[in-house]
């Protein structure tokens, strides 16, 4: 897989967001400041929406299992690899964002990450 690298100090769009050792004993962190989390799934970072795309359920509360994300509201569940939606879900994929580890920190950049990035 291509790795993009981050540019840090020059206007890119990443920002630092959490210490990965805050994100390891966490598992779901809040990004301050913006809707969105960073989750630790299985030795990845994965940046993505906060919001549930069904009916906007805080997915902060939600449960990382088997690298999927699932709401804690009416449990339909998101690939955390490409944001898919649990079977029998009308709901649009979860937006995710491009993340890496750098330095002891969590980055994330601001637009939302493409298929195949
Ligand atoms: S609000 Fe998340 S599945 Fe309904």
């Amino acid at each position: 897989m291509y790795a993009r690298p981050i540019s840090v100090g020059d206007d890119a769009g990443w920002i630092a967001v959490c210490d990965l050792d805050r994100l390891k004993a966490e598992t779901i962190v809040r990004v301050v400041g913006r809707d969105l989390l960073v989750i630790w799934n299985d030795g990845d970072v994965v940046a993505c929406e906060r919001a549930c795309p069904h009916e906007q359920a805080d997915l902060a509360l939600g449960q990382v299992t088997a690298g999927r994300l699932r709401c804690p509201r009416h449990a339909a569940s998101f690939d955390l690899r490409d944001g898919t939606t649990s079977a029998g879900w009308p709901s649009r994929p979860l937006r995710l964002y491009p993340a890496r580890i750098m330095g002891g920190q969590i980055w994330i950049e601001m637009q939302e990450r493409q298929p195949g990035r």
